[in-house]
């Protein structure tokens, strides 16, 4: 029988339980993504709270590339020392660490100027209605590098794994996405094609942090639209990442902020749940690949954990928004307090001074 608190294997990673601080970006950085007291402080506080594993921030991989203010950075060799710092402190606790990489994209407003916004084709995002550029084979090659480039600074910065964010419409998930991908060379039109980009990502950066070296993907289970990347594809995508050698993969979608509007809808035969809104969709694809499969979104009650624990193939749990209220949410529960969390899921947690619990926790 699993149980929530026992020593389980990701990859080469021993986590101490089944908890996963899912990335979130805290706005707390400098403008050029440098770390600052308070953000070595939020992943003291999740350490010491016995978060299992803690996923960092979204990080971007390029400097000229940012989609939200504050968030941390990984462009190049600066950032090393310090994230000694932090996965020391980390570490210290017994918590196990990974960095999210990512380029964000045209899914962004922030600072738009004069930058170029790389996207698969020139197509405005839906949200944003922001419109990149198509990139060139040359401009794929410098992401896909940039992409492996940070994976080996992750690795020599002490972090226990690295996670490549392919979800919530930043660039990897267009070009998965048939609605954002309209391309006609080798990296659009079939799916082989359309995951062509995410493949290269993760082969790439296997090179540089060779072959035990935890890399996780973070996906998102259907674009939830009409022309959108189905979960039949996604399933297809889980499939070939596990035959490459990716150590986990993270189920999400773009849904959160409105969830609990969206809670029952069914998509691709599946249905968006009031907790744990993507779990059915992360069981089904718990079932078709024997990596761990870490789930997302909307999780409040232990209980549920448990009931999930015993009757899927899930072996971790992700939660973001919660742990903005209560970094000791772990140890609370761990302690024998199993009241579900105190977390409302209101999303007021962004704001444009730092991301935190405007409600409960308004320090
Ligand atoms: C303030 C905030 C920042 C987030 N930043 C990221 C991020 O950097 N990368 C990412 O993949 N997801 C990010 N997310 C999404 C979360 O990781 C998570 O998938 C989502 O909030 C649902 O989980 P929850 O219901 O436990 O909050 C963020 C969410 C919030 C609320």
């Amino acid at each position: 029988m699993k149980i929530l608190f026992e020593k389980t294997k990701l990859g080469n990673m021993t986590i101490k339980n089944r908890f996963v601080r899912s990335a979130t970006w805290e706005n707390m950085a400098t403008e050029d993504g440098h770390m600052t007291d308070d953000l070595y402080k939020v992943y003291k506080d999740l350490a010491k709270g016995e978060v299992g594993l803690i996923i960092t921030g979204y990080a971007n991989i390029v400097k000229e590339e940012q989609p939200n203010p504050g968030m941390m950075g990984i462009y190049n060799d600066a950032f090393i020392d310090e994230y000694k710092k932090l996965t020391t402190s980390v570490h210290h606790y017994g918590s196990k660490i990974v960095m999210q990489v990512a380029y964000g994209g045209t899914k962004t407003t922030f600072n738009l100027g004069e930058r170029t916004i790389y996207a698969p084709c020139e197509i405005a995002e839906k949200t944003t209605n922001v419109t990149g550029k198509a990139m060139t084979k040359d401009e794929i090659t410098y992401i896909v590098k940039a992409f492996a480039d940070a994976g080996k600074r992750v690795k020599e910065a002490g972090f226990d794994g690295v996670e490549i964010h392919g979800a919530h419409t930043y660039l990897i998930n267009q070009f998965l996405s048939p609605y954002y991908n309209k391309r006609t060379d080798e990296y659009g039109g079939n799916l082989a094609n359309r995951m062509r980009f995410l493949l290269e990502i993760c082969s790439k950066m296997r090179e540089q942090v060779g072959v035990s070296f935890p890399i996780l993907v973070k996906l998102t289970a259907s674009d939830f639209y009409e022309g959108g990347l189905t979960f039949q594809e996604t399933k297809l995508i889980c499939k070939k990442l596990e035959e490459i050698g990716i150590d986990a993969i993270e189920i999400s979608g773009n849904i959160h902020g409105k969830a609990n509007a969206m809670g029952g809808e069914v998509f691709d035969n599946h249905q968006i749940q009031e907790e744990g809104y993507f779990l059915e969709y992360a069981t089904s694809i718990s079932k078709i690949v024997n990596i761990p499969i870490i789930t997302v979104g909307g999780f409040r009650n232990i209980k549920t954990l448990n009931k999930i624990l015993s009757e899927t193939n899930i072996d971790y749990f992700a939660l973001s928004r919660p742990f903005l209220t209560e970094p000791f949410l772990v140890k609370r529960w761990k302690d024998g307090n199993i009241e579900p969390v105190i977390c409302i899921r209101c999303s007021k947690c962004r704001t444009p001074e730092r991301n935190f619990c405007t409600v409960f926790n308004k320090k």
